[in-house]
């Protein structure tokens, strides 16, 4: 299906002499967003327009009772100038499951990934060439009702919008297992990509801080026994010479990142263990010298290597960097992807169709 975009362009890109190098994650945005208004039950008046603000009442749901909902995906040039989306349709059915949990209308999935192509395609001169950097994209959804009962909205708005970034922890991370709070219990809002459990998460990251840690690693809110992600990644350890990761079940982000890894590490014949994980094994595999590597997975930072786990009063440090074979190697093994210089042999590859040409 096709479906009908306005576009209104500006009048003079300021994606010109842009220096990709200095770029801090997430303050830089593209020429043009993609908006979408929900109305009488349908989505109407699809438009590609200049980035800037909305005028919002003060009275809109979404400030008060936060439905609201995003994605965040990546699109990049491979060293032939092309602009390529990665696993656009992952990230449609997502927003679609986060809607349908707070709630909300669920957005055309073709619409979503037309609106991709014609923006990106619009926007391509702001993809960063450097191998690791990448376009972020960010679509998100939010109730426009004026209204303050706590009620569903009846109307929404559906916004896309880019910026160029580059990578997203500069360093190793140190983790600090939480026994006080938690991101997300059985039954909430965890395998949602809703804006309230990453409110949730700043202030015990920011107490983490405090105490000298970079981010939470989170346990689960019933027994803070079982791993379930970590700051806002999906988590991965290597424990011998298996690859293990916490299974989602009901409060962990069904990560694409994190879908991407398991599937190459599955072509790779490395053996994986996708289940429940307890920190005590942890520290165990950690004292018997078995845990070799842990990461987070995400689309902002690929890979996020931890440099060690506060648990109780033992800090668990890990391997040199030099020494995480998987984590550097799937790293490696989507930066290559999305470059083009590994093939890509799952079809996550979409080239950018844009019929809006610029
Ligand atoms: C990601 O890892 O992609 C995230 O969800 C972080 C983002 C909220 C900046």
């Amino acid at each position: 299906m096709n479906f009908k975009i306005e576009i209104n362009k500006v009048e003079k890109s300021r994606g010109e002499n842009l220096d990709f190098d200095a770029i801090p994650f997430g303050k830089t945005f593209s020429d043009h967003m993609f908006v979408s208004d929900y109305e009488d039950g349908e989505w109407k008046n699809h438009r590609i327009i200049p980035y800037g603000n909305f005028s919002i009442s003060p009275a809109n749901m979404s400030l008060h009772y936060g439905q609201t909902i995003f994605e965040g995906m990546k699109a990049t040039k491979s060293t032939d100038g092309n602009a390529w989306l990665f696993r656009p349709e992952m990230h449609a059915k997502r927003i679609n499951k986060s809607a349908w949990r707070m709630a909300m209308p669920s957005f055309p999935e073709e619409l979503f990934v037309q609106a991709l192509h014609e923006l990106v395609g619009m926007d391509s001169v702001w993809i960063p060439p450097k191998k690791g950097s990448a376009l972020y994209i960010r679509p998100f959804m939010f109730a426009m009702d004026e209204m303050l009962g706590v009620k569903i909205s009846k109307t929404y708005r559906f916004v896309i919008m880019t910026g160029p970034v580059g990578p997203y922890y500069p360093k190793p991370v140190s983790l600090l297992a939480e026994e006080k709070y938690v991101r997300a219990a059985v039954g909430g809002t965890g395998e949602a990509k809703c804006g309230g459990n990453y409110g949730g998460s700043l202030l015990p990251a920011k107490e983490a801080g405090e105490r000298g840690f970079d981010q939470i690693l989170w346990l689960d809110g019933k027994e803070f026994k079982y791993v379930q992600e970590c700051g806002t990644m999906n988590v991965f350890f290597v424990i011998g010479d298996t690859v293990v990761t916490p299974r989602t079940g009901g409060a962990i982000l069904e990560g694409i990142t994190r879908d991407t890894f398991l599937k190459i590490l599955e072509a790779k014949n490395i053996k994986i263990d996708v289940r429940d994980v307890t920190i005590e094994e942890l520290v165990e595999a950690h004292s018997k010298g078995e845990l070799k590597e842990a990461f987070g997975a995400g689309t902002a930072a690929v890979v996020a290597h931890v440099s060690g786990i506060q648990y109780k009063d033992k800090f668990m440090e890990l391997p040199p960097i030099e020494n995480r074979k998987i984590g550097t190697m799937l790293k490696a093994e989507i930066d290559g992807i999305r470059s083009g210089e590994i093939k890509d042999g799952f079809g996550w590859m979409i080239p950018v169709k844009s019929k809006v040409l610029v």
